[in-house]
Order: structure tokens, then sequence, then C-alpha cells
């Protein structure tokens, strides 16, 4: 494990900003990940993990120690007569992972192919497309307990066995909700090393997307394989490949709003894109597609220095080369400002800005 000071990120965010970590390491196993936070604690420093950087918006420079999540693995753990449990390390490449889960006749992840990520994010953000989401087929998270870690003085490898940090915690207490997990609302809190994956042996498409019901509208009862090809296709062609164009996929939330609000705005906007939500405590909700709100302000396309707004799908946002995270910022309050002026509709931000 090397720690390295003023280390580039540029390559490790997918909005390409420039920026960089004031100590930077990367970690392979749960006693490099227990050594990179001992090291932060004893020399007082705040840390933060990044997964594959495709879900946060840099500031240039990040203070303290950056811990880049490099577990890997992935293997089939056990099964039931119902499911296929299966293991895969915090920082095994999502769309990889799902690919692997096809390959070796485990099928169920494919509406959720070519997310960009990092399988770590996958229950924090409980990632979601087409339809699915990520906490639908996780069994369970292993995570390291950061509050525990900090009353031991020092980890060896015999500790790591042993004691209370390393948690397994099971899917009723992640507390998943859309784009939400407790991981989310706490960061520092845990640090997901493994996630465990229960997948129905029992497979059944999933063509509740209306985009991609119809891509199948001749093929009637498609494979996994084929949706999963189909979910590729789809993506790419609306939205922008990270490598040629630095972007975090969504850069807001699909607002919910209740049931008085959604008709007001339904009468006075007739066209307005909204799908039924679930309840809350019994009163009716509504998602709104913030794309389609941003698209409606006149904003798609949109762009100021090198900060745009992508001109295919009006959720993204994009680097055209040199914008710094400060100014994405800046370009986001923008949006959300005009958003609410018009609709009375307050968006939030979906990847997490560091630090
Ligand atoms: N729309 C517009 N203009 C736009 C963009 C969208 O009018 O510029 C309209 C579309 O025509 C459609 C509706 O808004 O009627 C919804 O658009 P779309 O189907 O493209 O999906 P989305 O709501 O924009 C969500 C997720 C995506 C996910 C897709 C597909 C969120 C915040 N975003 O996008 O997730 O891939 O559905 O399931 O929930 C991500 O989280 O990074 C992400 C890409």
């Amino acid at each position: 494990m090397q720690i390295q000071s003023n280390f580039s990120l540029q390559k490790l965010n997918s909005f390409g900003f420039l920026s960089y970590a004031e100590y930077f390491v990367s970690v392979e196993n749960e006693l490099e990940l227990s050594n990179a936070i001992e090291f932060a604690t004893h020399k007082n420093i705040p840390w933060q993990v990044l997964g594959s950087g495709s879900n946060v918006v840099l500031q240039d420079f990040l203070p303290g120690l950056t811990i880049q999540m490099s577990i890997l693995g992935k293997k089939l753990v056990s099964e039931s007569a119902m499911h296929f449990y299966i293991d895969c390390g915090a920082g095994e490449n999502w769309h990889d992972f799902v690919r692997w889960t096809i390959e070796e006749g485990y099928p169920g992840l494919e509406n959720l192919a070519l997310i960009p990520g990092t399988t770590g994010a996958a229950p924090i953000q409980n990632i979601g497309a087409y339809g699915a989401e990520a906490a639908s087929m996780i069994d369970s998270v292993e995570v390291l307990d950061t509050k525990s870690l900090q009353k031991t003085q020092s980890i060896t490898e015999v500790d790591l066995n042993t004691q209370q940090s390393w948690q397994v915690i099971p899917k009723e207490e992640c507390e998943f909700a859309y784009r939400d997990s407790i991981f989310k609302r706490d960061l520092q809190a845990y640090v997901v090393t493994q996630v465990r994956f229960a997948i129905p042996k029992k497979w059944q498409a999933n063509l509740s997307y209306a985009e991609l019901a119809n891509y199948f509208l001749e093929n009637k009862s498609p494979s996994a394989q084929e949706i999963f090809d189909a979910v590729v296709t789809i993506r790419s062609q609306k939205l922008p490949d990270p490598t040629l164009l630095g972007n975090a996929g969504s850069f807001f939330h699909n607002p919910i709003v209740d049931l008085a609000t959604y008709t007001q705005l339904k009468e006075k906007f007739t066209n307005l894109v909204s799908y039924p939500a679930p309840d809350l405590l019994g009163e009716k909700q509504f998602k709104l597609a913030a794309g389609w709100l941003i698209d409606q302000c006149g904003l798609k396309g949109y762009r100021v220095a090198d900060c745009g707004v992508y001109e295919k799908q009006a959720l993204v946002l994009v680097n055209y080369g040199a914008a710094k995270g400060s100014e994405m910022l800046d370009l986001a309050n923008h949006i959300k400002q005009t958003v609410f002026e018009k609709f009375g509709v307050l968006l939030s931000q979906e990847p997490i800005n560091l630090p």
C-alpha cells in the first residue's frame, strides 16, 4: 500500500475535473483499508472514499486522504431453492459484474447494465434504471464500521477477523429508498467492502419501463442477454460516454411531489411527465421527470464556458473540457433556480460533492 501526496484525480472522476488529493491511496483488501483510515486518524486529517468517481463533483483540492476502493473478487457463495447468493468486492466495475452474472447463468441484473461506477456504490446510491433497482437483488452489505475502528489502537491481520469493526448489514437494515440508503446518509459511518446479492433462480423479464417495452414490440420473450444488449443500446444513445464527454449521469433526482402539487402542475402544464410513486404515510405521491422540467425551461444544450446541459438529455450535465467542479455547481444552481421559478419544484442534486 503506497500513500502518495498531491495526487491528480482528473482521470479518476468521470466528469474529468482537474482536482488534487492531498494524500491518495488505493486499497485492495480490508487490511489496507483499515490501515489507510488509521493513517488519517493518526495524522488527524479527514478522509474520503472514492469508488470509480462516476457520481461525484470534485472540488479543485481534496484535503486529507482520498481512498480509492479497489477490493476485487466475485463468486457464487451458496444457493437456496429460490436464490443464487453471489459476493462481489466493492471495487469491481459494476457493468463488468452485471455481464459476468449473465454469462455465468445468474440473470436478473440486466436492466442495470452500463451504469458507470463500482459495485460498492450500488447499495450506497441504490442505483436504478429501466424499471429496476439494485436493492431488489441485494441480500446484505459488508462494511467497515469506522466508528468502532477509531476506538481500536492498531489493527493487525488477526484482529481483522475478530473485531467488531466488520459488519454484515442485512438488506432490511440498509433503509433502501429511491437513490438512497443508510450508507449515503452518512458516508463516514461505514465503508462498503463487499456486496452479497440474492438473485432469484426463477428469472422473469422486467419490461416495465415503457422505453424498454417499446424496444421489444416484435420480440415478446427476450432473453436476459437480449435485454442487457437493449439497455446498453438505449443508454448509449441517450447518455454521453464519460470517456468522450465528462459527466456523472443524471445530475438531479427526479423530484417526488404530493397530490396537491401534482394536481396544480398538471392543470397548468397539461403535458407534464409524471409517474405514480410509492405512497408516503398513506398519501399519494408522484415522481416528475426532472429532465423534462429542465428541458421545458429551454435549458437543454445550454452552455456556460465548458459546463453544459447535454443536448440529448437535459438531466445530464457535461464538461466540455476544462470545467471546474465549482463552475458546474454554479450551473446546477442556475438550473435549480430556473426550474423553481417556472414550476415551484426544487431539484436536488444526485452526485456527491467532495469535499
Ligand atoms: N425528458 C425530456 N427532456 C429531456 C430528458 C427527458 O422531455 O431532456 C423526458 C423524457 O422524454 C421522458 C422523461 O423525461 O418522458 C424521462 O426521461 P428518461 O426516460 O430519459 O429517464 P430519466 O427520468 O431522465 C431516469 C434515471 C436514469 C435512468 C433512466 C432510465 C434518475 C434521476 N434518472 O432518468 O438514471 O438511466 O431513468 O431508467 O432517476 C442516473 O441515475 O445517473 C441515471 C442515468
